[in-house]
């Protein structure tokens, strides 16, 4: 590209004004908003799994619909992610592909089995909360359609968020056995849903240059953080307890103070083994092998309307 084009690109990036998918962009701009918005995509659609196997065996009929909803809503942030991440010139199928094929990342998070009806409850509160505290500072990422997409995701997030906090409370104002269902899943997702930031921030490769070009606004710590602020209070109007004793505010260095996350864990999932990669990448291939029947039918309609439509 011509001097131009790459200045006229950081004057964009400089007034935090945002680039359309018709702008010049850096290949490696391209590069990584593909790489980052795909992920994204490919992480609400596999994040309808653990949450779909309660579907049929909620509680009550209030509990099913909201589930349903909330499912629902999971595939429709991964269709306007994937619409996102097409405007930057890689098709449907190449992205479908690359997450049946093994080849895609998606949010650590969604490889953990959902064993009670609890973990609807610590997924909302827990996964859902940090997944707000994420996105939306994204809402002001430098890429229009990515921005953009990002603002009608929040509000339904926030829906997320609260039905799973009041599915918790529900169960701690329940009897002793609810009580420690609520508390066993809460155990179980808060390490996780912590990791669901990314890496520390001096191991995050990405980082440097996605705060240049304005589509991470803050950093995996601070988010991090940010949710931890937001977690303790709501555990304690909950009555939880967030398994970590050494998790208290620092007044001095104004942060909290955790034990140090096992990366290990973090690592083995990113590497596909976790405790339900193989089964969530199933399932996806199994869908999409269904479904190919609604894909052939609808590509005839499609030839035979254009069909008729020349005639
Ligand atoms: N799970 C899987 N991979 C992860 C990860 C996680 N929790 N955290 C980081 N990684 C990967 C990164 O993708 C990167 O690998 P890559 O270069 O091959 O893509 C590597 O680990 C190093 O991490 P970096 O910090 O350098 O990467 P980023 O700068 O991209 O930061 C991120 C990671 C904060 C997750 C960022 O990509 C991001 O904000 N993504 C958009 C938000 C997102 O994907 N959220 C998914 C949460 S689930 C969800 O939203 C559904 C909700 O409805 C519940």
């Amino acid at each position: 590209a011509d001097a131009e084009q790459q200045a006229h690109f950081d004057d964009l990036i400089a007034a935090d004004s945002r680039v359309e998918p018709r702008d010049w962009m850096p290949e490696a701009y391209r590069k990584t908003l593909i790489r980052q918005i795909s992920q994204h995509a490919h992480s609400e659609i596999i994040g309808m799994q653990p949450e779909g196997n309660w579907i049929t065996r909620a509680p009550s009929l209030k509990r099913k619909a909201i589930l349903l909803a909330k499912v629902q809503d999971e595939a429709g942030h991964g269709l306007y992610l994937y619409s996102a991440a097409q405007t930057l010139g890689i098709t449907r199928d190449e992205m479908t592909h690359q997450l049946i094929d093994g080849k895609a990342k998606y949010s650590s998070i969604f490889n953990y089995p959902t064993p009670t009806w609890a973990d609807m409850g610590a997924i909302g509160w827990l996964v859902d909360g940090a997944a707000i505290c994420n996105q939306v500072p994204l809402c002001r990422a430098s890429y229009g359609p990515y921005g953009r997409a990002m603002v009608r995701i929040c509000k339904e997030e926030s829906f997320h968020q609260r039905q799973g906090f009041e599915i918790l409370l529900t169960l701690m104002q329940g009897t002793d056995a609810q009580r420690a269902m609520a508390q066993d899943a809460v155990d179980r997702w808060y390490w996780p849903s912590l990791m669901m930031f990314g890496p520390p921030d001096d191991a995050s490769p990405n980082s440097a240059r996605s705060t240049a070009w304005k589509i991470k606004r803050f950093s995996n710590d601070e988010l991090r953080q940010r949710f931890l602020g937001m977690l303790v209070p709501q555990a304690e109007a909950l009555g939880v307890t967030l398994p970590d004793p050494e998790l208290h505010w620092d007044e001095d260095a104004q942060r909290w103070r955790m034990t140090e996350i096992d990366w290990s864990e973090f690592h083995e999932i990113l590497a596909g083994r976790g405790p339900m990669n193989a089964v969530r990448l199933q399932n996806r291939r199994d869908a999409h092998e269904d479904g190919a029947w609604v894909r052939e039918a609808a590509a005839e309609y499609a030839r035979k309307q254009a069909a008729t439509a020349e005639n």
